[in-house]
């Protein structure tokens, strides 16, 4: 369960201090029962971009304009923002909720606002003492009107809670996260929203033959895990099921192949994200009941050095039979993702989605603006994929994987090596991925947007998540 919980309500009628206005422009104000001191006190202010605030002392109106013409991703974002903007203005008067007024123009608009403003206020409280003080909270937002339906406002509830929890997963540190205690989470999570899970301890990892999540795991004092997640309604519209298979480094030292610039280890609890996005995704459709079989696979280690750490130079057998040869124990997310890959095939899916801090490369091609893809599943599903990359703002950028990058990780001695050189890092990651897949398959390095060092609008500082309001938007187009 998140730490942090916003509750979000539908109400018939206004209950909270602040009150909170999404309408076209400053001619649409008649919306409003305003005084003309008021009206004039609006229509002084330069900047119609900016939310303004109408301080009554028995209640607060904030209002934003936005065109309510346009139903696109760009206009839901700026929605998001917005919200985040009402955010701030709330944590500065130390509000903790609000009334949203929904009308038949708005509903889009208001439920993105209700989003920035949600994701916005997220915090990660957990080791502040109760000396640093306690922080302002937002506690709840009800949406008053009625073109707003009550499922729409359950899904915005959940949708919040999945984010909240990936975000809480990425930002614990790995001292008190390991591999085990990771999966402990994924099985509360699966007990609080109804999906089930099954944990492989080493035995079993060892016994189906996972080289690649054993070699990793060689240099940790905590055993790796495998986490099975499932969910599986009555009224499926999928016969074969789709898996999401997230990467679940708790620690990334880059082993033997130490990290080398300074700081680059700092914020390496992050390298979990891709399975705690894909946990979250499943406790989203448990919770909201999507009619969709989903089975999420979620290799996890720490990647350390130590006396019997795995070495450059090894060889390595892994899930599917095929040898890799280790020449940097760094690139070592590929080699867990592998594994889990290779598993998947069994489940005979219908598609399966990986999702993974891969590589400093993606980041470095497109930053934390969006995640970088990969995949052989075709136009229609990656065409699905950069939709639901808009209307979410969590975008797609697709890179190629032409037969020639393959040439970049060939062996001298074994079936491919794990890195290739430095130029095109993202992509030959995902070369040496596609050696274990033979099913519709997309690769998403989220190495840019899942962590920041500065919050950007409703992104907050540390993890974001990132992947989450993607994958629930596109499995929902799958219904
Ligand atoms: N976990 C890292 C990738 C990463 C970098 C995640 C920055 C988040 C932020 C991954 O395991 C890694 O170390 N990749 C190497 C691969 C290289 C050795 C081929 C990289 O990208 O430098
Ligand atoms: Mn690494
Ligand atoms: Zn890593």
């Amino acid at each position: 369960m998140p730490d942090m919980k916003i509750e979000i309500n539908k109400k018939t009628q206004y209950g909270s201090y602040a009150k909170g206005w999404l309408i076209q422009d400053r001619k649409s104000l008649g919306e409003l029962v305003l005084s003309s001191e008021e009206m004039s006190y609006i229509t002084r202010q330069p900047d119609e971009n900016q939310p303004v605030v109408l301080n009554r002392y028995t209640e607060l109106i904030l209002i934003v304009f936005s065109d309510l013409s346009k139903e696109d991703g760009a206009f839901q974002e700026h929605c998001r923002k917005k919200g985040n903007e009402i955010a701030a203005i709330l944590r500065k008067e130390n509000i903790n909720q609000i009334d949203l007024t929904v009308n038949s123009e708005n509903i889009k608009g208001i439920i993105a606002l209700a989003e920035g403003l949600s994701l916005g206020s997220y915090q990660f409280n957990k080791y502040r003492s109760v000396a640093s003080g306690t922080p302002w909270s937002l506690t709840q937002i009800n949406f008053v009107g009625e073109p707003i339906l009550q499922s729409q406002v359950n899904e915005l509830s959940v949708l919040v809670q999945a984010v909240f929890i990936a975000r809480d997963l990425v930002n614990e540190p790995a001292s008190h996260l390991n591999s085990v205690k990771l999966s402990e989470c994924f099985v509360a999570l699966g007990a609080s929203s109804g999906f089930e899970s099954d944990i492989y301890h080493k035995d079993k990892i060892k016994a189906l033959g996972m080289g690649g999540l054993i070699a990793v795991n060689q240099g940790s004092i905590d055993p790796p895990t495998f986490s099975v997640l499932t969910w599986k309604p009555a009224n499926a519209k999928n016969l074969k099921p789709i898996i999401l298979v997230g990467k679940g480094v708790v620690y990334d030292t880059g082993g033997l192949s130490l990290k080398p610039t300074k700081d680059s280890m700092d914020y390496m609890k992050c390298d979990m994200a891709g399975g705690a996005v894909v946990a979250a995704v499943l406790y989203f459709a448990a919770k909201c009941n999507l009619p969709l079989n989903l089975i999420a696979l979620i290799p996890a280690t720490d990647n350390r050095p130590d006396g019997n750490a795995y070495a450059p130079g090894d060889v390595i057998v892994m899930h599917n039979g095929k040898s890799v040869e280790v020449l940097n124990t760094d690139a070592e997310g590929r080699l867990i993702l592998a594994d889990a890959l290779s598993l998947a095939k069994e489940y005979d899916p219908e598609l399966v989605i990986d999702v993974a801090t891969l590589t400093g490369s993606a980041s470095m091609a497109i930053g934390h603006q969006g995640i970088v893809a990969m995949g052989n599943a075709g136009e229609s599903l990656f065409g699905s994929l950069k939709k639901s990359g808009e209307n979410t703002w969590e975008r797609i950028v697709e890179f190629p994987l032409w037969d020639e990058y393959g040439e970049l990780i060939k062996s001298d001695i074994a079936d491919m090596k794990n890195v290739g050189s430095r130029e095109a890092g993202a992509i030959t990651a995902g070369k040496f991925l596609e050696n274990f897949v033979d099913y519709k398959w997309i690769h998403l390095d989220i190495a840019g947007p899942a962590f920041l060092n500065a919050p950007d609008h409703y992104r907050p500082k540390g993890g974001t998540a990132s992947g989450v309001r993607l994958l629930i938007d596109f499995l929902k187009q799958l219904i």
